[in-house]
């Protein structure tokens, strides 16, 4: 099978999945309008992902779930749908208009409620955030700039219990982890390599089909 044949393929079954578990309905469609429509980025989770992203949510019993990365406030739904009625998402987003698009989708989601966005430097609110003492995070999902991956990840082992879920996106970026050629690549393989001998994390790398192949991460704290 030649590689085009083989890229069709993994499409054809990537949709084929989506039609049968994660199908739109209306607030995520007007939600990826409304992103593209501020003319931010289609960097988006896939439709697939974001299921698997709510279903994590829900199966890991997550009460508390933090996010680094917003966007347009398309993970950030699924995570809220994913969590019990007393359960909280907050989302850090660098871009006040991000935020801004993140805050109006949640709201007609009927999710505004659940979700607080914090708007910043990451690094900066996530070290508030420790200073401050916060109650840890039962799940943290890290997808901002790649490059702050490797500090996300001592963020969040300070942000988290044993037990809390570590999860990451783009862990494989289309292949470029194989042979990094760019400093995003390089802290993603980084990224990869710290994930798979930390003493306090038992994880892996679950490739997945996008625009190309990608991937999640999915870490968990241990006890110590
Ligand atoms: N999680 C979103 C996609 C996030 S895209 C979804 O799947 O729907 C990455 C986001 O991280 C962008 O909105 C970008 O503005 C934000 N970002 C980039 N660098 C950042 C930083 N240093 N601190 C906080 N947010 C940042
Ligand atoms: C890209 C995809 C992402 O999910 C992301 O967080 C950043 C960039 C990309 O395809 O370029
Ligand atoms: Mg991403």
């Amino acid at each position: 099978m030649s590689k085009d044949d083989f890229r069709e393929l993994t499409k054809d079954i990537d949709s084929y999945v989506e039609g049968l578990f994660a199908t739109p309905g209306e607030v995520l469609e007007r939600t990826l309008r409304r992103s593209e429509e501020a003319g931010l980025p289609e960097i988006q989770v896939s439709p697939n992902q974001g299921k698997l992203l709510r279903l994590l949510t829900e199966i890991s019993g997550a009460r508390r779930v933090l996010e680094i990365g917003t966007l347009g406030g398309y993970s950030a739904i699924h995570f809220a749908r994913g969590l019990p009625r007393n359960g909280t998402l907050i989302s850090l987003e660098l871009d006040e208009q991000h935020a801004e698009v993140a805050r109006e989708n949640l709201e007609y989601a009927g999710l505004a409620g659940k979700v607080e966005i914090l708007v910043g430097e990451a690094k900066k609110l996530l070290e508030a955030m420790v200073e401050s003492g916060v109650v840890p995070f039962d799940l943290i999902f890290i997808d901002a700039d790649k490059e702050g991956y490797p500090e996300y990840l001592e963020w969040s082992l300070k942000l988290s219990r044993p037990g809390s879920l570590i999860l990451a996106d783009n862990a494989i970026r289309g292949g470029s982890v194989l042979e990094p050629e760019d400093e995003s690549a390089r802290a993603t393989r980084e990224f990869n390599e710290t994930l798979a001998g930390h003493p306090r994390l038992s994880a892996i790398v679950l490739p997945l089909i996008r625009e190309r192949i990608d991937g999640l991460a999915i870490a968990r704290v241990l006890e110590g």
